[in-house]
């Protein structure tokens, strides 16, 4: 991936330059060859309009038959320049590159295209191949005055220089060969300087793909580096996070299945003494002969482990249905006083049969609230809460419920006089299946389940399940109701 993206960068980087270099030169060079004419152009001029001014002044150069050719051949040596007088039948008089002897030999330049611009009166101008050197040119040509000073008429009708092209073709030759190589060096700069910068933008992004690639085969523990201060370092915090969210949940994920497990096995093994216990007693009543009154108290036990069963499946089924979010409680309005006490009511022969005495505060004179809650659930909360308090009471022990406003809410509480529960395991009684005293929760016919239970319903109507409790002494267990105000 990266070495993709680091050659894209490379090759994006270069592909600009070698344009910007190519629109240089050809921008340059144009420029140049313009400014070049230019020049040309006003040399000429000058060196025309100096060359009018001998022609018309000086009797030294230039009679009416009679041309100072060596003044004029030096003139043009000079200046580098060919000089050309022509006549008004185009017919070459001078020329400072051909000897006088030789002038016969010279075409008519009449139809020069220079001089025929020449003839309307204005500066004959043209560059083209010389027909005599085969060399470019620049050629310039001006009509003049046959008459001059002093009356005489000349023979001469145009003047005609022209200057060889090849300097500025060399000059701008060497200006094309000067970005050549300059746009050379810039492309090796550039490009060492784009692969380091190619390498620095990718490196973090590699960091980043590897990390994802070990994140992607499992390895959770894996850390996205945050090696730059820019956007490639926000998105490995991101991921960071991103990772440790899914860590997060994997340990919640693999907690939960854990749990299940355990569930599952403290299940069956509850599941299993009863019934064994069940089938051991009708066994022996089946096959040993024994008076009437152990007849009695096999069946008797048989059946209170029958029972066992039973409530143990009571709250298996009430324990997963509100664990699976199936258990959907519907919220009333209700008022306490009456309805607490009647709950209260119907634990009273459980209390007398543990000799217990079971107390229902508030009963008369205090006030009655609106409370909301779902009245059902809330049966089972006061039933096992109550449950618990007599049958972890001292015989002879007292069992009081009361409730008390606070702020917007009502508390309910169950107190008993019992055995208490010892600080270490208050936090985990809530547990499913956790009991202080095993044996005695199951002689007294507990099945681990009942605070779960309470637990889930408290908390299902947005409140807590709260604990006092003093070994030997006894414990409160309270929660809290919505007001209806
Ligand atoms: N009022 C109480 N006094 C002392 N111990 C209690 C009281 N309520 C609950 N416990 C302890 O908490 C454990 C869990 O209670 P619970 O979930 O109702 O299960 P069970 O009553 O079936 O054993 C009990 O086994 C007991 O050890
Ligand atoms: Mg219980």
């Amino acid at each position: 991936m990266k070495i993709r993206l680091r050659r894209k960068l490379i090759i994006f980087q270069l592909s600009l330059l070698i344009i910007v270099t190519a629109f240089a030169s050809i921008i340059t060079t144009f420029d140049l060859q313009k400014y070049y004419k230019n020049r040309i152009l006003s040399e000429l001029q000058t060196h025309v309009h100096a060359i009018k001014f001998i022609l018309s002044k000086s009797d030294q150069v230039v009679k009416r038959y009679e041309i100072n050719y060596s003044y004029l051949t030096g003139y043009a040596k000079a200046s580098n320049l060919r000089l050309t007088l022509i006549d008004s039948l185009g017919v070459v008089v001078f020329d400072s590159n051909v000897p006088e002897d030789s002038l016969r030999f010279v075409e008519n330049h009449l139809y020069r295209p220079e001089v025929q611009m020449a003839m309307t009166g204005d500066l004959g101008i043209d560059d083209r191949k010389s027909a005599t050197i085969n060399k470019p040119m620049f050629y310039m040509a001006m009509q003049v005055n046959p008459l001059r000073e002093g009356g005489e008429i000349s023979q001469v009708r145009f003047i005609r220089l022209a200057l060889p092209l090849g300097d500025i073709e060399q000059v701008l030759e060497d200006v094309r060969w000067k970005i050549f190589w300059g746009g050379g060096v810039a492309l090796v700069l550039i490009a060492i300087i784009s692969y380091t910068l190619a390498k620095r933008l990718t490196m973090p992004i590699q960091q980043l793909s590897f990390a994802a690639e070990a994140a992607k085969k499992g390895d959770l523990n894996a850390h996205f580096e945050r090696t730059t201060n820019d956007e490639i370092g926000e998105l490995a915090d991101v991921l960071n996070e991103m990772l440790e969210k899914l860590r997060h949940d994997l340990i919640q994920m693999r907690k939960l299945e854990r749990m299940r497990s355990q569930f599952l096995g403290n299940v069956s093994h509850e599941l299993r003494t009863p019934i064994f216990a069940v089938q051991g007693y009708l066994e022996t009543l089946m096959l040993n002969s024994m008076d009437e009154s152990t007849r009695r108290s096999f069946i008797n036990k048989a059946h209170s482990q029958a029972v066992r069963l039973n409530n143990l499946l009571r709250d298996l089924i009430d324990i997963s249905r509100i664990e699976s979010g199936e258990m959907k409680l519907n919220f009333h309005s209700f008022r306490i006083r009456d309805w607490l006490g009647k709950q209260v009511e119907e634990m009273q022969s459980l209390a007398q049969e543990r000799n217990v005495q079971l107390k229902y505060l508030n009963h008369q004179d205090s006030s009655d609230y609106r409370v909301f809650g779902d009245q059902e659930r809330l049966v089972q909360v006061i039933f096992n809460l109550v449950e618990n308090a007599i049958k972890y009471c001292r015989p002879e022990g007292i069992v009081q419920v009361g409730y008390l406003a606070k702020g917007t809410n009502v508390e309910i509480w169950v107190s008993d006089t019992g055995r208490g529960i010892a600080e270490e395991h208050i936090p985990r009684i809530f547990e499913r299946f956790y009991r202080v005293d095993k044996e005695r929760s199951r002689a007294v016919g507990g099945t681990g389940l009942g605070l779960a239970i309470v637990k889930h319903i408290v908390e299902a109507h947005g409140s807590f399940v709260y604990v006092e409790s003093q070994q030997d002494v006894g414990s409160t267990f309270s929660f809290s109701l919505k007001r209806d105000v």
